[in-house]
């Protein structure tokens, strides 16, 4: 059985203050949680403002980003170690934001994932294909591509602790985000690769996320796929109240058989 784990990425929002808001609602309102794993992704400025909210929770601390490098001349850039030390468990790496906006390649991508292991913490890895490469049939040959070159040189047992997120580009803020079948068909197929190119076990383990307008309308059909072991949840992570309604639907799902 696979943990589900359903993160928020925040990305540019929320101050300090606004963070403090968000956990002193946030925390009560998923008190009863045993069976989901949840992790919270702030900015870098409100990480310690998160970690020690969230002290004695359970509930993990994500950053959003991180650098390859330990140290040295990479102004503006914040190292693993750094996250490490103030409790990052989980970080997320290669988001299409990052891809597109800030140019981030897949080599750069297989850096911070073997960096972020280095420090104890595990990676989000997320991948995902724009519009016109799923107009044109190409979804799966990007999702492998993405998979060889962003897993390259990891072992086994470091894919199977990797979180996968499958995040189609053109779900990601629209609202819109993928039929329950299609999010179904993407995580399978990137399970089926990492049985392939990793190993059986590794792809049996290896926990798989969808992300892309996930609500809490939704959130039970695409939660409720086989390959689908938890969400990366934008927009609606930054209210309380329906982050922690796509979680409690994700925890009725692990006690319904
Ligand atoms: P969204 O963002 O839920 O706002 O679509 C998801 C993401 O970018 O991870």
């Amino acid at each position: 059985m696979r943990t589900p784990i359903i993160a928020s990425n925040w990305k540019l929002h929320k101050t300090r203050k606004e963070s403090r808001e968000f956990l002193n609602q946030f925390r009560e309102k998923v008190k009863y949680i045993s069976e989901t794993e949840i992790a919270l992704a702030p900015t870098y400025t409100s990480l310690d403002i998160v970690a020690n909210g969230l002290e004695g929770t359970g509930i993990k601390l994500c950053a959003q980003n991180v650098y390859f490098e330990s140290e040295g001349a990479f102004t503006g850039e914040v190292s693993p170690e750094m996250l490490a030390e103030i409790g990052t468990k989980y970080v997320i790496v290669g988001h299409s934001e990052r891809r597109q906006i800030f140019r981030e390649t897949d080599g750069m991508i297989n850096k911070k994932i073997s960096a972020v292991f280095e420090q104890g913490m595990k990676p989000i890895l997320c991948i995902g294909e724009t519009e016109d490469q799923r107009k044109q049939g190409k979804t799966e040959s990007v999702l492998q591509n993405q998979l060889r070159n962003d897993l390259r040189g990891l072992d086994p047992e470091q894919v199977s602790e990797t979180i996968v997120a499958y995040e189609p580009i053109w779900a990601i803020g629209t609202g819109e985000s993928a039929s329950p079948a299609d999010a179904q068909a993407g995580c399978k197929f990137v399970r089926e690769q990492i049985k392939k190119i990793v190993s059986k076990e590794a792809g049996e383990k290896v926990r798989l996320q969808y992300g892309g307008s996930i609500k809490p309308h939704n959130a039970r059909e695409l939660m409720s796929q086989p390959d689908i072991d938890g969400g990366l949840v934008g927009s609606a992570s930054l209210d309380p109240d329906s982050f922690a309604e796509i979680i409690s639907i994700t925890e009725d799902l692990t006690k319904t058989p």
